[in-house]
């Protein structure tokens, strides 16, 4: 008997799993200490009122024999991906109901999708990023290339003709330093990625925060793109669904490689190790597209995008240099006094009661960083941005 020994090569533990024990383990020795969290981006306010409606109607048929539903069709329910078709027609792109999969989470897909995908494939991701990609490529048994993301592309890695990647990551509004790719950026891309036989895997999550209308939300905003990329996006972010989780992922019926639809093999694969998301939460987030719902959800995002701005103005007042949080719920600074990632978490723990992320947590080149959401309370973000000025004064 064999283990992965894929697992044996990642780190310790997940990166938002090791920052909840380092701060665990600080409030245990210092059960005193009042702790403002800005580390991983968990949303804080509760779900819209349309969609909590929407779930207890939900929940009330399922008490009913005539209404209750029990296994539903493994890539969503017709509603919810009609409602999603309809939310990207919205943003003037069309796709088909029969391209979108409901899953529990953008997490789980991103991960998921790799089971598609012949282990010798060459994996480019870019650094920093959403480190999921980097431990599930691991898991998997790939090894990595990476895009070097920095502040003189302003964190958005081009494509090297002179090298043939495979499978590539792109994160747009990014995770974690909030850079955001123009049409024309996205095209060089899918252009590339036509041009070699590489397969996008775009995460979208984030893009509900795009406030730029010049911006693109979707690849599948871009010529080419059907041809060449997966779409993976959530419920988490756009509507508060962290705890509640719903996503899908958007794969074109087009999309072949090695002669074989890649949506067929995302449907077998669902179907065999999925059996789909809970009718409940299918019903809530089908709310979310309602004009009620969406109402709301604007009123929610506008909420934690004036956190970001009060941060953006807290750290521009001490002239910390910082990116993101204009598109984006995440600001990603330089740390101050030449700290490392890592040094500058401990401080702001340890002085200030503040949790943000450890820029280096996102790969290599995020040393030196430090990440902070803006999905925390009004209130408590003020305060944790006066903290992080008091401690530098
Ligand atoms: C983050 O903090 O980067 C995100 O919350 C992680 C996630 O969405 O899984």
């Amino acid at each position: 008997m064999k283990i992965n020994q894929g697992y044996l090569r990642l780190k310790d533990s997940y990166l938002f799993s090791t920052i909840a024990k380092k701060v665990n383990a600080y409030k245990a020795e210092h059960p005193e200490a009042d702790i403002i969290r800005l580390g991983i981006g968990d949303v804080t306010l509760p779900l819209a009122p349309a969609v909590v409606d929407a779930m207890k109607k939900a929940a009330d048929e399922m008490g009913v024999k005539e209404t209750f539903r029990g296994y539903g069709p493994e890539p969503g329910y017709g509603f919810l991906r009609d409602a999603i078709v309809g939310y990207y027609a919205d943003k003037g792109v069309k796709i088909g109901a029969d391209e979108v999969y409901v899953s529990d989470g953008a997490k789980s897909d991103l991960g998921n999708i790799l089971d598609i995908f012949d282990e010798d494939n060459k994996v480019l991701i870019p650094d920093p990023v959403y480190p999921a990609y980097v431990d599930t490529n691991i898991m998997a048994g790939r090894s990595i290339d990476t895009a070097s993301g920095n502040m003189a592309n302003g964190f958005k890695p081009m494509p090297d003709p002179s090298y043939q990647a495979d499978l590539i990551y792109i994160c747009s509004p990014n995770n974690p330093t909030g850079a955001v790719y123009t049409h024309a950026e996205l095209q060089e891309w899918v252009d590339y990625a036509n041009k070699c036989g590489a397969l996008i895997l775009f995460d979208a999550a984030y893009e509900s925060f795009v406030s730029d209308p010049t911006l693109p939300r979707s690849i599948f905003e871009i010529e080419g793109a059907r041809t060449c990329a997966i779409e993976f996006n959530s419920f988490s972010k756009i509507a508060g669904f962290t705890g509640t989780r719903c996503g899908y992922t958007v794969v074109p019926v087009e999309l072949k490689r090695d002669g074989a639809s890649l949506n067929a093999m995302w449907n077998r694969r669902q179907s065999t190790k999925f059996n789909g998301v809970p009718y409940i939460v299918q019903r809530g987030a089908e709310a979310v597209f309602t004009p009620e719902g969406m109402k709301q959800i604007k009123a929610n995002l506008a909420y934690y995008m004036e956190n970001a701005r009060v941060i953006h103005q807290g750290l521009e007042s001490v002239g910390i240099w910082h990116t993101g949080g204009l598109n984006s719920p995440y600001i990603w600074l330089k740390c101050p006094l030449g700290l490392s990632s890592w040094d500058y978490f401990d401080r702001l723990l340890t002085r200030a009661g503040v949790v943000g992320t450890p820029g280096a947590g996102f790969g290599d080149n995020g040393e030196g960083f430090f990440r902070l959401t803006a999905f925390g309370d009004k209130d408590r973000t003020k305060e944790a941005v006066e903290r992080i000025i008091a401690d530098l004064k």
